[in-house]
């Protein structure tokens, strides 16, 4: 049996841990919920160091001032002393706006601002452009004056299993955060995935969750129901087999929400 439970982490490039599930929301500027997730986090009780706080710079809003802007806004608004976790919330904005976008984060990490960073709907081409400009600053300045590419946090579930960006990111170490998981709860009674519950007395949902922690990503569900957030964590008692996996593997490119992979500015 895989060993996961609910406290597995995976260690980033950076050297900070990342709880295998996100268990929780996952907040951004753009979705307007950094206060109130972070008065969540802060009023539960549970130490600091025990949560993990992600959120990310606006599509469309890239560069290094509004970047900095963003980070800096982040920190007064939620009251936090660091961000676990900023990203890039997607690749639009040219290539001048993602790399000073991405040079903002890296300073802000060395201003102890934030501890990890990273991309989100980066598709193999941006990741690349990134790769080249951490490698050619790293050159003139030094290890790590770059910034270090921690995560890539994608659409993936087996209607979309992207396996370009997923191979690019295991073999450097990034770590692959998988939203929509569930895929929007549009699954819930696919024929691909009944047997599967049924054969472990598991939901459909649990089925998803369960094949994105074998693939080795760190999947994000999202539910505002208490009793379906302890259904998307009870995913530790049961293993798919190899054959099962390569069942789910539909070789289909279906996203149910955007995608800005594929976008070529
Ligand atoms: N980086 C990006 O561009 C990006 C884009 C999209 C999403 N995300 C992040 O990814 C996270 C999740 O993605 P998502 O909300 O798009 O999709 P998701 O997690 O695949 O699906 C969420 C939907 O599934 C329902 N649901 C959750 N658990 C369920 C269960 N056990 N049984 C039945 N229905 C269940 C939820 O309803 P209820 O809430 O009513 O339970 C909600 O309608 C979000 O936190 C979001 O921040 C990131």
């Amino acid at each position: 049996m895989t060993k996961f439970d609910i406290n597995t982490k995976y260690r980033m490039n950076s050297g900070y841990e990342i709880p295998v599930l996100g268990y929780g929301v996952d907040s951004a500027v753009g979705y307007r919920n950094e206060e109130t997730s972070a008065a969540g986090m802060l009023k539960s009780g549970i130490p600091r160091d025990q949560l993990f706080f992600t959120t990310k710079i606006p599509a469309g809003q890239l560069g290094y001032d509004n970047a900095q802007k963003h980070v800096d806004a982040t920190l007064q608004k939620t009251g936090l002393d660091y961000i676990d976790l900023y990203l890039i919330h997607a690749p639009y904005g040219g290539r001048k706006g993602r790399l000073q976008a991405w040079r903002a984060l890296a300073d802000a990490v060395e201003a102890g601002k934030v501890r990890s960073i990273g991309v989100s709907n980066y598709g193999v081409h941006h990741l690349e452009e990134l790769e080249e400009y951490i490698k050619e600053t790293e050159q003139i300045e030094g290890k790590g004056k770059g910034g270090v590419l921690s995560v890539n946090q994608v659409e993936l579930h087996p209607w979309l299993a992207r396996k370009d960006i997923v191979d690019w990111c295991k073999e450097r170490g990034v770590i692959l955060e998988a939203y929509s998981p569930l895929v929007r709860a549009t699954k819930i009674n696919d024929p691909l995935l009944m047997p599967l519950a049924e054969k472990y007395n598991k939901t459909t949902s649990q089925i998803l969750l369960r094949w994105s922690l074998q693939m080795g990503f760190v999947p994000l569900p999202k539910s505002v129901h208490k009793p379906r957030i302890e259904e998307n964590v009870d995913i530790y008692d049961f293993e798919l087999s190899e054959e099962e996996m390569k069942s789910l593997d539909t070789g289909v490119y279906e996203p149910c929400t955007w995608d800005p992979t594929t976008s070529q500015d």
